[in-house]
């Protein structure tokens, strides 16, 4: 169970996250929606733990993997970008490269991927390992639709395999009604509304 009870960021004299009271279940998928600043990433990093919250507690797991806003690549190929911290899983990697429409691409040099390539790879990356807390900033801000399709069908393998709890940010309604079960808008740094995103659970 993730909990946090009274967060806020304050930076300067401004609150750009207040969060009385938010609790999320085990194996459980939700989505954070909301307009540019609303304090998803915040929250996310927070949750990351690689930021504090100025107040309040958080409980959550310590095996977290998370995706920053912004991709990024490591020197070397896309394959030794997936292998970085699972040297020894190269069919794994090749694998999930495939899923992703990768595979062409595999021993390209990682740094000259488009904007979209290098956000299905930085995935990969990513669900090469398992975790308990996948927290995902933005997955496919820079896909089309069927690289979010890939997406949405990596998450539910991810899941099935590893039972873990995700907590996506997103602009994309296809990736929300795809891979969440709970959907929390929020703005300016609360929580606006939360509920099952289909069919609605009250
Ligand atoms: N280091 C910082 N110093 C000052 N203000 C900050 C800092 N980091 C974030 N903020 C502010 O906090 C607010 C929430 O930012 P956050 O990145 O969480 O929004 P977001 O919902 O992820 O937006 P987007 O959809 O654009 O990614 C914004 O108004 C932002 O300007
Ligand atoms: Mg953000």
């Amino acid at each position: 169970m993730i909990e946090l009870r009274n967060v806020k960021k304050i930076y300067k004299d401004r609150t750009v996250l207040d969060v009385p009271a938010l609790c999320i279940q085990d194996g459980g998928s939700v989505a954070l929606a909301g307009a540019n600043g609303s304090g998803k990433t915040t929250l996310l990093r927070i949750l990351a733990r690689v930021l504090r919250a100025d107040s309040g507690t958080i409980t959550a797991p310590d095996d977290v993997l998370y995706l920053p806003q912004r991709p990024y690549a490591f020197r070397g190929s896309v394959l030794d970008n997936v292998l970085i911290g699972a040297k020894d899983r190269r069919e794994q990697a090749l694998a999930l490269i495939g899923n992703m429409e990768l595979s062409a691409l595999a021993d390209k040099q990682a740094q000259s991927l488009s904007g979209g390539e290098m956000q299905k790879m930085a995935l990969c990356r990513l669900l090469i390992r398992p975790c308990a807390l996948l927290l995902l900033d933005e997955p496919t801000a820079a896909l089309d639709t069927e690289g979010t399709e890939l997406v949405c069908r990596a998450l539910a393998q991810y899941k099935a395999r590893t039972d873990c709890t995700v907590v996506f940010s997103t602009h994309t309604p296809q990736l929300t009604e795809k891979a969440a079960d709970r959907l929390i808008q929020l703005r300016d740094g609360r929580i606006e509304t939360d509920h099952g995103v289909w069919p609605v659970k009250e």
